[in-house]
């Protein structure tokens, strides 16, 4: 564990140590006490459809294997030959029985079981090794509404109780329909000169920076068509029109209630338009009246630490690379009841916005690479980053789950640090609070 915390995030997250972006201690205690103990995205129920399928990833700096069994249900192991430990899969996506390591040819089931080893008998082991013992390591993974999460720490809580109200406000974007949602297009990635956190709070919190950064990419976009996206403030005053940012165990969600506001960016909005207005009654009657208005409407947000939305522009995960570099894996993300052209559209308007060399997304890479250049440096890594935007005035609200303000505001934030904090203080799970449940 760190000590000397307080000392990093202060006055309940407004002011953070540039140091959480450079320090390379700080680093090595991240990826023991975050992402060894946190429920992190490893993949979604549609990326692999057959048993079979598998997919690599990586938990942390940990290469991961995920792979659908026979029995329907999805398993995570060590990407890594349990014999001297070689990377075991080398592909992104794939079908296979079985998985052979490149090196001296041990061959692993699906189920993670050690099924072959070469020269077992008299002529090499003389049958004296348990392959019962030499399986690949198995991670826990649970899931919900079709997205599962993997955990290397056996005493964190459920995934479940890990989300806790911030699941209300993930069935609006996961579970908007009862058909659900599916990941299309595969998988993008970049990687990108910067520490990984920077990366995760452009999107877990900051509104804020699309009025400047994006400002031309949304002219061009927009041209006259007069709509909005849902960030302007204009005449309005009150939270619900200029939207909420709410913040749960470091979980960070920032939405509009317009139900159309994703589309503002679009090329041509009209089928999109016709098609949530078509579905809205269906939105309300499985999300009810409240949640059934996020849809379509322009949201940011994530689950803490690394698993992270816009949806209509790209959902994405943040992998650490050292202090100062990370990898994002990118996905499309529709409702599979979208009709086909609008599916291969999305696919598409996706890679143009926020993909790898998307319009929006290098405004965003620019920036953050901007962060590391400064953070790095002797004198730049003392100051502290500010994100005060609204300090005190988040309020709980018997409508909506979580401690909101307006969406304009730093409040994730200041939740996803102090959420840092605490896991970067903490000894084991039983240090680590969860926020009190109040929905079912
Ligand atoms: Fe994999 Fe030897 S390292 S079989």
């Amino acid at each position: 564990t760190m000590k000397g915390i307080e000392t990093l995030v202060r006055e309940s997250g407004a002011y953070v140590s540039r140091r959480v972006f450079s320090d390379a201690d700080i680093y090595k205690n991240e990826l023991e006490n975050v992402f060894g103990r946190t429920w992190q995205f490893v993949a979604h129920d549609t990326q692999l459809p057959k048993s079979g399928d598998f997919l690599t990833t990586f938990m942390g700096e940990d290469p991961v294997l995920v792979i659908r069994q026979e029995d329907g249900s999805i398993r995570a192991f060590l990407n890594a030959c349990s014999h001297r430990g070689p990377l075991l899969c080398m592909a992104e996506e794939g079908n296979a029985k079985s998985f052979s390591c490149p090196y001296h040819g041990w061959v692993f089931g699906a189920d993670g079981t050690l099924l072959n080893v070469p020269r077992e008998g008299g002529d090499g082991y003389h049958h004296q090794l348990d392959k019962g013992q030499w399986g690949l390591q198995s991670i826990r993974v649970e899931s919900y509404k079709g997205l599962y999460f993997a955990n290397f720490d056996p005493a964190a809580p459920s995934l479940r109780d890990y989300l806790g109200d911030f699941a209300w406000y993930l069935d609006a974007i996961f579970d908007p329909l009862p058909a659900g949602v599916e990941f299309l297009g595969g998988t993008m990635r970049q990687r990108l000169k910067c520490n990984w956190k920077i990366a995760a709070e452009n999107i877990v919190a900051d509104t804020y920076h699309v009025l400047a950064a994006h400002a031309v990419a949304v002219g061009v976009c927009m041209g006259d068509r007069g709509m909005q996206i849902g960030i302007e403030v204009g005449e309005k005053t009150d939270v619900d029109a200029l939207g909420i940012s709410a913040t749960i165990d470091g979980h960070g969600w920032n939405a509009n209630f317009d139900g159309q506001g994703i589309f503002g960016l679009f090329k041509d909005p009209a089928p999109w338009l016709a098609y949530v207005n078509r579905q809205r009654q269906r939105y309300i009657e499985h999300l009810g009246e409240r949640r059934a208005w996020f849809v379509g409407s322009s949201i940011d947000g994530g689950v803490f630490p690394n698993f992270l939305f816009v949806p209509g522009f790209t959902f994405r995960q943040i992998h650490p690379k050292g202090p100062n570099e990370c990898e994002i894996a990118m996905w499309t993300v529709v409702e599979r009841d979208l009709p086909p052209d609008l599916k291969r559209e999305m696919v598409r308007f996706n890679a143009r916005m926020l993909g790898t060399s998307g319009m929006f997304e290098t405004d965003d890479c620019a920036n953050m690479e901007r962060i590391a250049m400064t953070v790095n440096a002797t004198q730049g890594s003392r100051r502290d980053s500010h994100y005060a935007m609204g300090l005190g005035r988040e309020r709980e609200r018997s409508d909506l789950p979580g401690l909101i303000d307006q969406r304009v505001s730093d409040t994730c934030f200041r939740g996803y640090y102090r959420r840092w904090a605490e896991f970067m203080q903490a000894e084991s799970w039983r240090e680590i609070p969860l926020a009190p449940r109040k929905l079912t």
